[in-house]
């Protein structure tokens, strides 16, 4: 059973789903979704585990809008995951993400090494954006701001999902859809602004020395299998799944897989 609470963090009102009992797993949002993304997985949880999803600020149901709500960069989310768990009496855990997850993860991997036991990088990758990624997060803020949420979601969800899933889900495509068009114009711009400032993590690398877990889409485009396979190369104790089939957001597009590798995982690093 998936529970939904709230905490304040700053004078935020935060939305956290968590399903199961046992050592914690941090599972952290793709760009520009929300904890709803995570249900699939909070839906198998693999006993003697608890798993926690939080809304990333300015994202989810409970979020206000405005200028306030908006981070200003990937520490700004790290920061807020670091009171999360406090609150949470929560002093080490799994931590993870996918895409934005994964640089949130980085940057709280950054912050305070000393909260995880283990590291899951779900259709991500380490380098800082390109000049190109840049100019493409620019137009898209101009893009948010001119004209919604939605047609952030027409230029998205194209690339979000690989080809088999936006032929054969129709379902899936507008749940994703859904999320994207709840998300408020200030909250995209202000993660977009993040995403562009974001640190190269590939430094990091070399310095992850809990078990990893490198997951990937077959099909994902826009944080390509050689992205993970990179990843893969730069942290010691990794284990790289691919899933068939899947395309960026492979937790939702191939769930029982997905959650699969994850339990595998979560067992062989006790
Ligand atoms: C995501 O899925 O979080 C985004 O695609 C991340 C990105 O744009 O780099």
């Amino acid at each position: 059973m998936i529970r939904e609470a709230h905490v304040t963090i700053g004078d935020r009102k935060t939305r956290y789903l968590e399903a199961g009992a046992g050592w914690p797993v941090l599972l952290i949002h793709g760009f520009p979704l929300n904890a709803d993304m995570w249900r699939p997985q909070l839906e198998r949880v693999p006993d003697g585990w608890r798993f926690v999803a939080p809304d990333l600020r300015g994202f989810g149901p409970a979020a206000a809008p405005g200028p306030e709500a908006a981070p200003a960069t990937v520490d700004d989310f790290a920061g807020d995951l670091v009171v999360l768990l406090d609150r949470l009496h929560i002093d080490r855990a799994v931590i993870g993400g996918l895409s934005m997850g994964g640089y949130v993860t980085f940057a709280l991997f950054r912050r305070s090494p000393e909260r995880f036991s283990g590291i899951v990088l779900a259709d991500t990758k380490s380098p800082a954006d390109t000049p190109e990624g840049r100019e493409g997060r620019r137009k898209m803020i101009e893009l948010v701001r001119a004209s919604g949420a939605a047609a952030v979601a027409d230029q998205m969800l194209p690339k979000l999902l690989g080809a088999a899933s936006a032929r054969t889900r129709p379902e899936l495509v507008s749940q994703v859809r859904q999320m994207i068009e709840s998300t408020s114009v200030s909250a995209i711009a202000g993660a977009l602004e993040a995403l562009s400032a974001r640190p190269d993590s590939t430094p990091d690398l070399a310095r992850v020395a809990y078990p990893a877990l490198i997951i990937v889409g077959a099909e994902d485009v826009l944080t390509p299998v050689a992205d993970s396979e990179a990843l893969d190369r730069g942290i010691a104790r990794s284990s790289l799944v691919v899933l068939p089939g899947a395309g960026h957001l492979s937790n939702l597009e191939s769930p029982d897989a997905f959650s699969k590798a994850l339990a595998d995982f979560l067992a062989s690093s006790l």
